[in-house]
Order: structure tokens, then C-alpha cells, then sequence
């Protein structure tokens, strides 16, 4: 049964451009099914290439006003639409539930943190400083300040159909920049709702679009965000594959690029570790999502003095998640968004047992809660050689590896081309520092498997992309540093 929403205006099934609620011109839909119920959501347009292209143009032209705008009005705005989405939460928890799946406590504590974005760049809008310089010369002077880089293009992800969309469209805004957002096909509702609150928020017409394509019609949008010269900077999350495609489609624009990609964290526990806070520390970042996020432990590495102890200690726990509809009170975990999630659980899952593994909690699939219900999975004397030591998983598998010495897990973590998180448990200061020096991520979580926040400048290193997003440095990206030389200052004087 659907459920209902206290403001059904929330629920929205056409594009938003320029301040309306547009009717597509394209024959073509696709369907928004809940994952849990495999019931049909709603029936969205497939748009055209030319109603793409129609949705770049205003969003260009609506960045030629908006650039002008004052960052006093934009904090105002940016503000408003925190203080909106809390208003709303139980809707906006209620719509992530239902496209994407997660648990409701999950859902309302992805719309706090997406509501943060807002608040933190509402702040940050305000302080877009510059420098003054001094030259060579000693009768020129130079400053710099920031100017918004224009109209941005943004590719969100199933994983946080709300989160995702503000940690993008908060910095921008506060920029000075207008955004044209292209959620993913499975799970638009949260990203049109927002479209809907930035409206009521204040935000100009035509500053916040949000454009709709299937699965298949993907690619074509991408394409056009790259291609097109009115669009300034890409800011994508997803795959590491479709991020180099995304850079090497917008090469011929020369495009500012943000790239979110993937991640294959690993949790290194050390025998000096607290246990008991590494073990739910290690739950809460490997199965949040169900480990459907770029920051969830992908490789758990024990040291061989508490390794025994931490296997049946995890998987004591997580034979104590109670799996069930996100709807449900009382679930813990709840169901992946769909089958090819699962197909990679098994697959990594086959690897590792073939390859010597031993299964600790046997999970698998559960076809009386539905098609797209996995209870976790434990594996332990998990090898270097296995996929899910070299994939990310992006699924309900918790992978432990038994290591000796710092140098040789050091060395494992860094054996892999993705650089987003890792994770440390210790209680020594200096295994802890040489250990968060040498990672090669672009986080380092200490002694905590949930470490993400609007003040902390999220991204990665090598493959997991470039490009920081929240924190001090998340307006960076959406602005260039403009310099201004003036010369001859002392004739004035
Ligand atoms: C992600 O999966 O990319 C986001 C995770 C987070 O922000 O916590």
C-alpha cells in the first residue's frame, strides 16, 4: 500500500524547469517501482534530447541573474530550505523509504544530514574570500576573489536520493551558481521534492532544474551535460567507469569537473583496538545501506592477536539485525534497490568460498520478505587474491582478513587503484598517525565507522576521483579564482 504523505504536494512526477512543473513532450516513461514491494511508485517522462537541451539553456540564463544575486540573499534562501526540509522530514524520510528502500531511521537521519548541507553553505555563502597580493613589481598590487563558475551540471546516485543532490546543489547555490540536477532513474522523487522546497525557499526561477530519464536515457544526458558549452562543471557520484567516461566526454568543453566515484575501504583494527566499539563501529560502516555507500568497509583487516575474538563478536551482532520492509518499526536493515546488488554479493561471495573462505554468517537471499531482500552476509580467512578484496561490493557482505604487522596491511590497504575512506581502531597515537599518514584515501576515519558530516571535506584520491565536497572547501568547486593586477598604484598616491 502507498504510503501517504502529510504534504502530498511533496509528490511530484514531472520535470521542473525554470520554476514549473513542465509537461513533457516525450512519448516515452519510465517507472519509479519501490524495491521492497516491487509495487509501481509512479510512471515519470522519459525526456527528449531537445527538452534537455531546452533545460541547459535556462539553466544558463538563469545563472546570467542569479551570478548578481547577493551572497546575503543566497545564505537567505540556502537557510530557508534547511529549516523547510525540517518541517518536512517525516515526508522527505517517507519518499526515500519508498523509492530507495532504506530504513525509516535511516531515511530521517539522510534528510537531517541533507538539510546540513543547506545550513552549513547558508553560512559559507558569505565567505567567499580573496587574497591580496603583492607582486614582483613594487608598484603593483594584485587581489583575487572567487567568482561562481556558471551553470552546473549534476549526476546523483540511488544511494542518497536526498543527500547527494544537497551536498551538490548547497555549494553551488551559495556560489552563485544555477543548477540542472539529473537524479537517478530509480529514485527521482527525493531530488523533485527538493526542486519543490528550493522554490518555496526563495530560490530565483530557473536556478534549481531538475530533468528526468530512464535507466536507458542515462547516457544521453550525460552526453549533453558534457557536450555542452553552457554547462561550466560536471559534479558527479557513481562508478569510476562512467566517471572517466563523463571526463573524457566533456574534454572537448574543457569542463570543470567534480568526480565522486568508487571506493573499497578497508577497516584496519588493530590488536590494541577498544573491540567492542571496532566491532560496532565495523557494523555501522559496512552494512549502513545495507553497504550500498562509497564509504562502507569493503575489506575488514584484524590483527591476528584479537582476530578469533572480533570474527565471533561481529557476527554475533549481526545475527541480531532484524531485516523487514524500512516501513516496519523495529528494522534494522531493510532491502537493496535491486537485483544486480544481489547478483554481486553472490558472485563476490562464490569467489571467496571457492577460494578458500569460511562462511561465518551465512546469509543470502529472502524471497518471503522479496526479491530484493539479502540478510547480511559474514566471511572470514579471506584472501588478497579474492574479488571482494579487489571490488567494491556495494552490498550486504562483511569480508575479514587476518594480518600481522602494520607494514602488511599497510601495504594491502594501498594495493588497490580506489583511494576514497579507510578506517583505523587503536588506542596508539602512533600506529594511528603513521598508519592515517601513509593511507592512500582521501579520508582517514579514526576509531569511528561514521565519519561523514556537512564540515568535512569529502572525496577521494586516484581512482575514487577528485574534487572536495562539504566543509570550508566545498564552495571551491563551484567557483574560479579570478585575479586582478593594478598597476602603477603609487601614481595615485
Ligand atoms: C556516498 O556513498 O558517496 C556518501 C556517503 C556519505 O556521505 O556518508
Amino acid at each position: 500500500m502507498a504510503p501517504t504523505l502529510k504534504n502530498p504536494e511533496l509528490f511530484r512526477t514531472k520535470p521542473f524547469v525554470n520554476g514549473k512543473w513542465i509537461d513533457s513532450t516525450s512519448t516515452k516513461t519510465f517507472q519509479v517501482i519501490d524495491p521492497a514491494t516491487e509495487e509501481l511508485i509512479a510512471e515519470l517522462p522519459d525526456q527528449s534530447p531537445a527538452e534537455i537541451d531546452e533545460a541547459i539553456k535556462i539553466t544558463h540564463e538563469a545563472f546570467l541573474k542569479y551570478k548578481h544575486t547577493s551572497p546575503y540573499d543566497r545564505a537567505k534562501w540556502l537557510r530557508k530550505m534547511y529549516e523547510l526540509m525540517h518541517e518536512n522530514l517525516d515526508d522527505l524520510a517517507t519518499l526515500i523509504t519508498w523509492e530507495n528502500g532504506k530504513c525509516l531511521t535511516d531515511a530521517i537521519g539522510e534528510i537531517k544530514y541533507a538539510a546540513s548541507y543547506f545550513e552549513w553553505f547558508a553560512e559559507e555563502a558569505k565567505r567567499m574570500y580573496g587574497h591580496t597580493i603583492q607582486p614582483s613589481n613594487p608598484n603593483n598590487k594584485v587581489i583575487t576573489y572567487k567568482q561562481p563558475v556558471g551553470a552546473v551540471g549534476l549526476l546523483c546516485p540511488f544511494n542518497f536520493p536526498s543527500a547527494m543532490g544537497a551536498r551538490k546543489a548547497a555549494p553551488a547555490f551559495a556560489a552563485g551558481c544555477s543548477c540542472i540536477l539529473k537524479p537517478d532513474a530509480q529514485t527521482p522523487l527525493s531530488s523533485l521534492a527538493l526542486a519543490y522546497l528550493a522554490q518555496k525557499a526563495g530560490f530565483p526561477d530557473g536556478v534549481f532544474n531538475v530533468v528526468l530519464s530512464s535507466i536507458e536515457s542515462t547516457p544521453m544526458v550525460g552526453l549533453k551535460f558534457c557536450e555542452s558549452s553552457l554547462i561550466k562543471k560536471i559534479s558527479f557520484t557513481g562508478s569510476t567507469p562512467v566517471g572517466k567516461l563523463l571526463m573524457k566526454q566533456s574534454s572537448s568543453t574543457l569542463k570543470k569537473l567534480s568526480m565522486e566515484l568508487g571506493g573499497n575501504a578497508p577497516i584496519i583494527i588493530f590488536d590494541d583496538a577498544k573491540l567492542d566499539i571496532a566491532v560496532d563501529q565495523s557494523i555501522a560502516s559496512k552494512f549502513r545501506s545495507l553497504g550500498q555507500t562509497c564509504v562502507c568497509a569493503n575489506r575488514i583487516y584484524v590483527q591476528s592477536g584479537v582476530y578469533d575474538e572480533f570474527c565471533e563478536k561481529f557476527a554475533a551482532k549481526v545475527r541480531e539485525f532484524k531485516i523487514g520492509n524500512g516501513f516496519e518499526p523495529g528494522v534494522t536493515h531493510a532491502c537493496v534497490i535491486n537485483q544486480k546488488s544481489i547478483e554481486k554479493v553472490e558472485t563476490h561471495l562464490q569467489d571467496a568460498l571457492e577460494k578458500g573462505a569460511t562462511l561465518l554468517v551465512e546469509g543470502g537471499r529472502l524471497p518471503k520478505l522479496g526479491k530484493n531482500f539479502y540478510a547480511p552476509t559474514v566471511i572470514k580467512d579471506v584472501t588478497q587474491d579474492m574479488k571482494v578484496i579487489n571490488e567494491e561490493t556495494f552490498g550486504p557482505l562483511g569480508a575479514i582478513v587476518k594480518f600481522d604487522t602494520k607494514e602488511q596491511v599497510l601495504h594491502w590497504c594501498n594495493d588497490t587503484p580506489f583511494g576514497l575512506a579507510s578506517y583505523v581502531f587503536s588506542e596508539n597515537l602512533n600506529n594511528i598517525w603513521y598508519i592515517s599518514e601513509y593511507l592512500e584515501t582521501g579520508m582517514v576515519s579514526v576509531n569511528t565507522g561514521l565519519f561523514t558530516d556537512a564540515a568535512l571535506p569529502f572525496g577521494g584520491v586516484k581512482e575514487s576521483g577528485f574534487g572536495r565536497e562539504g566543509s570550508l572547501y566545498g564552495v571551491d568547486d563551484y567557483t574560479v579564482v579570478k585575479s586582478i593586477t593594478l598597476g602603477n598604484v603609487y601614481h595615485y598616491s
